[in-house]
Parts: structure tokens; C-alpha cells; sequence
């Protein structure tokens, strides 16, 4: 009896009630009708024509370590695919390999015959310059860090922004030598295949500071959430579709357009190679030592759109349609069985990220960074760092066998 009564109780209160009842009824129209335009906005970016071919010239430029079987797996196959693709007369490829301890360096020396056969003009280097002489070195005034425990060690971050820049000193070597290029693309450790290049450079009609695509390494969950910052510089709300917090970074996720963000770096990235040649040449920085003292760390390639003076005329994006792997399991799933996103997909991405957006804010976490950063600048001025919004509450340092957190 008790349960009737209150089944009955509870149905005859809550649709009865007319404005409710109304209220519920346009809820339920109003979501039908916007989880139906996500999936024609996704029919239709299915359905776009193919990008179209290079035109451009590009100076690939990309680090590798400890990625042997990766580079023979896959990677070696899609750059020379890539080459073909993008014409070898219009790329320049160059590799930095240090201290790796699987056969990296053999697997580059392959992939360095195989482009010897194409004609590409490259540099590859292969140094034995391992994690354990860096971390032996003695310690210098730049890129050490006094750890919680009083130990000094080399921080993850400068050590990687010194490794990138290598590659920049080549493209800059090679503009003396008057050797031109339109686009840098770098490339991780990801599988990739020539058409992802090719729309990521076409990325907004190819106008942009930088273009990332969307990597992944734990399907289906997007990896590089250090580096990611949507277009009010928030972290990632989510690491599945439709992943974003502000409205502006959402919107264009769910139609499948550019993603007007601060910062991305996930898996490939391209961007007009102007900035990092122009009289304060745009270069891959940590932020200071003395500011990683208050246990902040932030990526190196957060950082370089915070610096890049383009980033705010010609905008940071995303693009969701180009997705990366970390290997060719991880590549091969994400294509067949997350090609598309199903209806039912869709509405459960879209509830998850309002719940989400809802019930979480990041406005403390976010205090927690700018209180430091504040005390910092008191102690440190007239010292500053523009790039706050790359800031987590982490500390990275390098060991021997890789980096870790202290
Ligand atoms: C790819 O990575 C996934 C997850 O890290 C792993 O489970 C899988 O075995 C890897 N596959 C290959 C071919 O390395």
C-alpha cells in the first residue's frame, strides 16, 4: 500500500503541475533538437571535401626518444608518406634524438636512408647525451630547481625547451643561408597519416598562430591535458568529446570546427614560422627557476603561445576532425570505432560536461596558482610571467630514467 501510495503521490505531483509540466516538455525539445544539429554538424564535416594539396613550404621539425619501436611500427612509413605527399622539394625534416636507450638511433638511421632515396634535405641528430650526464652535470643558474626534500635537480620543463630549440637554431641557420619556409610542423611520437597533416595545415583556411590536432593515448580520452587551455585559458573540463569548459571552445567542438583555444599541443602542431625568425625570435622557454620554487610548473609549449605575438591576431586552434595515436593500436581503434560519434554518444557527452561544468569550478584550483605567482612577483619584481593561465601546482624534475614528480 505504502509504495502505491507513493508512486501515485509522486506521478500525480510533478506532471500535473503545468508550467513544469511546459518547462520539462521545451527542456526535452530544446536538447532533442540541439543533440540532433551536433550530429547533422558532424554528417557534415564527414562529408567535406578533402583538403587540398600543399602548396606551402615546411620545415618538419620533431624529437625523439626512446620511440624505436614506434619510429619501425609506423612513424618512419607516415613521414616519408608525408613527404611524398607535401612534395620533397617543399620540406626540410629535422630530428633530434638524445640519450635514448632502446634503438631509436637505429631506427632514425633508417628512416634517414629512406629519405636519402626521396632527395629530402634534413639534419638528424643523434646524440649520447643520456638523462644520467645531464642530471650529473653541475648545477648551473638556469633550469635547476631546489626540490620539497632540499635536493637540486634539473627541471623537465628547460631541459625539453633547450632539446626544441635545437631544432629552431637549424631553421634559423638556415634562413641566413637563405633557405625560406611558410609553416614549422612538429611532430611527436604520434601515427599519423599524410591527409591529418594536410587539414591540419589547412586548419581555419590555413590562418592561425598555431594548429594542433587531438591526440590519444587512453581511448577515449585525449592525452595532453598539460599544454590544453580552452578560449578563457581553463583547463579541459572533461578528457572525452566535447572536452571544454568555456562556451566559445564548446560551441566549436560540437560543430566540428576550428577550436578558438589559448594553448594546444597535442600530438602535431603547425604554425607560420615568421615569429621564430623576427628580431626577439620566439623561442621554447620554462618559466623561471625562481618561480618553480613555489612548486608551479607549466609546459614549454603552453608557454610558447603566451609569448608568441601572433597568437592574439591571428588565434590559437584546435582542429577536432585531425586525431592522433601514440601508437598504431591506439591509431587504428580511434578509427574505427570512435570514427563517429553515435546520438546516444553525443547526449551523453553533452549531459556529462554540463553536469561536470556544473558541479566543479576551477576557481580554486586557478587561486591556488595566482596566489603563488602573486607572491612571487613581490619578491621578484619587476619580473613577470605572462603565461599564468599554463600554470598547474606540480613540480617536474628529470631522473635518469625519465622525469618524475616531486
Ligand atoms: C598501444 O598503447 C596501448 C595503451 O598504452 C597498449 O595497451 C597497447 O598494447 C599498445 N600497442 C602497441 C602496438 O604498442
Amino acid at each position: 500500500m505504502g509504495r502505491r501510495y507513493y508512486s501515485q503521490h509522486s506521478l500525480r505531483r510533478i506532471p500535473r503541475h503545468p508550467v513544469l509540466r511546459f518547462l520539462l516538455i521545451l527542456l526535452f525539445i530544446w536538447d532533442t533538437l540541439h543533440i540532433l544539429g551536433i550530429h547533422w554538424a558532424q554528417t557534415a564535416s564527414r562529408q567535406s571535401p578533402p583538403p587540398p594539396r600543399n602548396t606551402r613550404r615546411i620545415y618538419i621539425a620533431t624529437q625523439h626518444w626512446n620511440t624505436a619501436r614506434l619510429l619501425r611500427d609506423r612513424w618512419n612509413d607516415a613521414l616519408v608518406a608525408l613527404v611524398k605527399e607535401l612534395g620533397a622539394e617543399n620540406v626540410y625534416v629535422a630530428i633530434y634524438e638524445s640519450g635514448s636507450y632502446d634503438d631509436t638511433k637505429g631506427a632514425l638511421r633508417e628512416l634517414d636512408t629512406a629519405l636519402g632515396q626521396l632527395e629530402v634535405k634534413r639534419h638528424i641528430v643523434l646524440s649520447d647525451v643520456s638523462h644520467k650526464d645531464e642530471i650529473t652535470k653541475q648545477p648551473t643558474d638556469h633550469g635547476w630547481v631546489k626540490t620539497p626534500s632540499g635536493e637540486t635537480a634539473l627541471r623537465r620543463i628547460p631541459f625539453l625547451a633547450n632539446l626544441r630549440n635545437q631544432l629552431l637554431d637549424t631553421l634559423q641557420e638556415l634562413h641566413s643561408q637563405g633557405h625560406e619556409f611558410d609553416n614549422i610542423l612538429f611532430l611527436n611520437d604520434v601515427v599519423f597519416t599524410p591527409e591529418d597533416v594536410l587539414r591540419l595545415i589547412n586548419t581555419n583556411g590555413g590562418d592561425y598562430a598555431a594548429a594542433c590536432s587531438l591526440d590519444f593515448s587512453n581511448l577515449p580520452h585525449f592525452y595532453d591535458t598539460f599544454a590544453l587551455r580552452d578560449s578563457q585559458g581553463h583547463e579541459a573540463v572533461m578528457q572525452t568529446w566535447p572536452y571544454f569548459r568555456s562556451y566559445t571552445s564548446r560551441y566549436a567542438t560540437e560543430h566540428f570546427l576550428p577550436v578558438p583555444v589559448t594553448s594546444c599541443w597535442n600530438g602535431m602542431v603547425a604554425m607560420p614560422v615568421a615569429p621564430f625568425l623576427s628580431k626577439t625570435p620566439l623561442r621554447f622557454r620554462g618559466i623561471p627557476d625562481s618561480l618553480g620554487e613555489y612548486h608551479l610548473e607549466g609546459s614549454e609549449c603552453c608557454l610558447i603561445h603566451a609569448d608568441n605575438p601572433l597568437s592574439p591576431v591571428n588565434g590559437v586552434f584546435l582542429n577536432p576532425v585531425v586525431r592522433v595515436g601514440y601508437n598504431g593500436t591506439i591509431f587504428d581503434t580511434l578509427h574505427s570505432q570512435y570514427e563517429v560519434l553515435s546520438m546516444l554518444d553525443i547526449w551523453k557527452g553533452v549531459w556529462k560536461n554540463r553536469v561536470l561544468r556544473w558541479a566543479t569550478t576551477p576557481v580554486f584550483k586557478e587561486w591556488v596558482v595566482r596566489r603563488r605567482v602573486q607572491k612571487w612577483r613581490q619578491n621578484h619584481a619587476p619580473e613577470d610571467e605572462p603565461g599564468g593561465f599554463c600554470l598547474i601546482n606540480e613540480m617536474q624534475v628529470l631522473y635518469e630514467k625519465g622525469w618524475r614528480h616531486v
